[in-house]
């Protein structure tokens, strides 16, 4: 199971992300709970600035999209419809000696063999040991991943629904609405960021793969004739925006998904994979070419004709939709891993105890939690008032964070561990020139700026 390789990487990004305020496990003083994680106040703060990204991207800088918010729970016809009832199921096996549970596909992975194999020779399939202890597994069964609850005081048959198991049939159920009241023609897209729950046999990795968890998806409706070039067209600008938010051409690759894998909507289907420490290349994102599967299907079940009519070709027709699928809380992790960075020796002239390792989090400036930190040099109060000045002038523009406390070498590289492009040192020489310190996370080059012109220093550093 490649899944289970930890890596020191890997260690290091889950224990910065709880001891400097990114990610906690959920309900930790319980013990935590199966594979849900909390974000903390700089882990907000980043999930937050991916998903405005995405927003801004997908739909604000663009004509041709709309956003939509749609509920969590959903008429339990929608799910039918959808075919996840019936097909959302992942393989489960479970070991005869120490009753751990596997996904089936991905102990055939771990073999290099296809998924396909499990149907073509299931009885070969005994021949497959548990990972964990040698022991015999027992025959695949199949296991629904949608997250079953009811509805209403009464908890019969009749009040029973799902938690969403994927963002994007809120956007089917509404095409009819966004399309009339936004008077859109196709092509035209709906965008939704939003929870999503899934029953993961085999959850794990940090928030790689947890049971509720964030999509930012995008759902292109296009005439069937023009969908492969509508799927080339969103596919590689999908990777490019993960490459000019800073992650690394060589750690992102596409792969397109074998027959054996397609998802039951699917017609063509590509990941965007990145580069883990845990077992290499893995999904990140996908983008989907979902044919007419979802509105013939809803039309169906829901008794309302979803087709099309194009007024100027007078053509009817059951659009095709091109999905594309992030996850906000694997887009954080991969923007965490591409990140880190580690100086050995140390980097800081300022520090008396130069330490072995320095910890610099170079995350790009848009995505950093924390724009800007305000360093008075000392706790004097004629120090502190021009520095709570300075913060309050801004704190409209950029997420700020005061720090007073420990040297400033140590205040620096508490900054550099946590993205922190610039931090503005106030200090003695600041009460006669009128003028602070600003050191560069990346270049620690320092400028000398004048208090007076400090709004338009980063209006230009942060480039708008
Ligand atoms: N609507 C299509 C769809 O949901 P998917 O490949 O199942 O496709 C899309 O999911 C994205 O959602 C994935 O690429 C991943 O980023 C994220 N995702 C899926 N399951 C996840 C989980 N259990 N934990 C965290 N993120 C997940």
């Amino acid at each position: 199971m490649k899944k289970k390789v930890e890596s020191s990487l890997m260690e290091k990004i889950v224990n910065l992300a709880k001891t400097r305020g990114f990610i906690f496990p959920s309900s930790e003083i319980y013990g935590g709970f199966a594979s849900c994680y909390d974000f903390g106040p700089l882990g907000v703060e980043l999930k937050n600035n991916i998903k405005r990204e995405w927003w801004q991207a997908m739909v604000q800088q663009r004509n041709d999209v709309v956003g939509l918010d749609a509920s969590i729970l959903m008429h339990p016809k929608v799910w039918e419809a959808s075919g996840h009832i019936e097909s959302f199921t992942d393989p489960l096996v479970d070991c005869k000696e120490c009753k751990k549970r596997f996904r089936a596909d991905h102990l055939l992975e771990a073999k290099g063999l296809e998924p396909g194999y499990l149907k073509e020779k299931p009885e070969a399939f005994s021949e497959i040991k548990c990972p964990e202890c040698g022991g015999e597994l027992t025959k695949p069964r199949t296991f629904n991943l949608l997250m079953k609850t009811h509805v209403g005081p009464v908890e019969d048959a009749a009040s029973i629904s799902y938690l969403r198991g994927e963002t994007c049939q809120g956007i089917y159920v509404n095409f009819e609405n966004v399309k009339e009241s936004m008077r859109l023609k196709i092509p035209f897209g709906i965008a939704q960021i939003g929870k999503a729950f899934r029953n993961e046999i085999t959850p794990g990795n940090f928030i790689f793969r947890m049971r509720e968890f964030e999509q930012m998806e995008m759902q292109y409706f296009v005439n069937p004739k023009e969908a492969k070039e509508w799927f080339d067209y969103w596919k590689p600008l999908r990777l490019k925006w993960y490459q000019d938010l800073g992650i690394k051409k060589a750690n992102l690759r596409f792969r397109e998904h074998g027959k054996d894998e397609l998802a039951h909507y699917a017609k063509e289907a590509w990941d965007i994979e990145y580069n883990y420490p845990f077992g290499g290349f893995d999904e990140l994102s996908g983008i989907h070419n979902r044919g007419d599967w979802d509105l013939s299907r809803h039309s169906k079940f829901s008794g309302k004709d979803l087709s099309y009519f194009d007024a100027e070709t007078k053509e009817k027709f059951m659009p095709y939709i091109i999905e594309t699928s992030d996850g906000a809380d694997r887009a954080t992790l991969a923007f965490l891993l591409d990140a880190y960075d580690e100086i050995k020796g140390g980097r800081s002239t300022t520090t008396e105890s130069v330490k072995e390792v320095e910890v610099v989090l170079r995350l790009d400036k848009r995505l950093a939690p924390i724009k800007i930190a305000i360093l008075p040099l000392s706790k004097k109060p004629e120090l502190e008032k021009i520095a709570k000045e300075i913060q309050s002038n801004l704190r409209g523009t950029y997420m700020t964070m005061y720090d007073v406390t420990g040297s400033i070498g140590k205040r620096y590289r508490r900054q550099d561990e946590i993205g922190t492009p610039y931090c503005l040192t106030v200090d003695f020489d600041s009460l006669e020139d009128k003028k602070v310190t600003v050191r560069d996370r990346d270049t620690m080059k320092q400028d000398r700026v004048a208090i007076k012109d400090l709004e338009s220093y980063f209006k230009e550093k942060f480039g708008e």
